[in-house]
């Protein structure tokens, strides 16, 4: 079983975008996939059309071990993907956060028990630096960081490479790619060029595409309303890239 945290300390930057069309790959290659929302907004969950079981107490039942992991977990319409919907009880992270400064593995504890089930499960992380990230991170096989080739995205870059040396948490795990990349732009690929040699990113990133922004018409992968586009093929050929580490 492999965990994917999509994670980046700023909002908006297209992790819940990538959640979504990664893990529809990912279950489209056979793999049982699992997404897990731990965004209070819940956009990943509301792509999928799925509303969680529990009205309160969903996630922060899971984290006191008062609701069982596996019951909260829900079917999206396509084959080999599951869904373990964001509900109110994570509407504040403030009231999770007893339980993940207690203890700082309790999502990998919690997941530990999903391995007979799921092949990969894709963690959409809401934005900062929070006990939660930090209780993601120490979970996640591999934190992938989506990241927009501007200037405050690099500020932003850093101070989370450096979050990870400070709390001692292998730099290997982190690796980024590229969002809503315009190569139109001369700071786009200017930073672009910087970034790459950092050895960090991807090779394949996501441009900016309207077939990507009508995730919210259609509410679906983008494989399910384009599956021919030039946006799924980006998304398969990071995915393709990603699955090799
Ligand atoms: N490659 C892209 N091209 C064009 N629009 C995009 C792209 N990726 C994401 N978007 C759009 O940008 C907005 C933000 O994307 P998304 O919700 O995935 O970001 P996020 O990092 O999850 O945000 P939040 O921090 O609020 O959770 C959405 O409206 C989405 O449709
Ligand atoms: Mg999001």
């Amino acid at each position: 079983m492999k965990i994917y945290a999509l994670y980046n300390l700023k909002g908006g930057v297209g992790k819940t975008a990538s959640t979504v069309n990664l893990s529809y790959y990912s279950a489209l290659d056979g793999k049982r996939t699992l997404i897990w929302d731990f965004d209070p907004q819940g956009s990943a969950s509301f792509y999928f059309k799925v509303k969680s079981k529990f009205n309160k107490g969903g996630i922060k039942g899971i984290l006191n071990e008062e609701t069982d992991l596996q019951d909260a977990i829900m079917e999206t319409d396509y084959e080999n993907l599951d869904i373990l919907p964001a509900d109110q009880s994570a509407k504040s992270l403030d009231i999770l956060h007893d339980e993940l400064t207690a203890n700082k593995k309790l999502i990998k504890t919690l997941l530990n028990n999903l391995k007979k089930d799921y092949d990969n499960i894709f963690i959409d992380c809401p934005p900062g630096l929070s006990s939660l990230a930090l209780n993601i991170f120490n979970a996640a096989d591999l934190v992938l960081m989506p990241v927009i080739p501007t200037t405050l995205s690099v500020r932003t870059y850093h101070m989370v490479k450096d979050y990870f040396k400070d709390k001692d948490i292998e730099g290997s795990r982190l690796k980024c790619f590229f969002t809503m990349a315009d190569l139109r732009k001369n700071l786009h690929k200017e930073v672009m060029e910087e970034l790459y040699s950092d050895k960090k990113f991807f090779d394949n990133y996501i441009p900016y595409l309207s077939d990507v922004e009508k995730m919210g018409v259609h509410l679906a992968p983008i494989g399910v309303y384009a599956k021919n586009s030039y946006a799924a093929q980006c998304y398969m050929d990071l995915w393709s890239e990603i699955k090799k580490i």
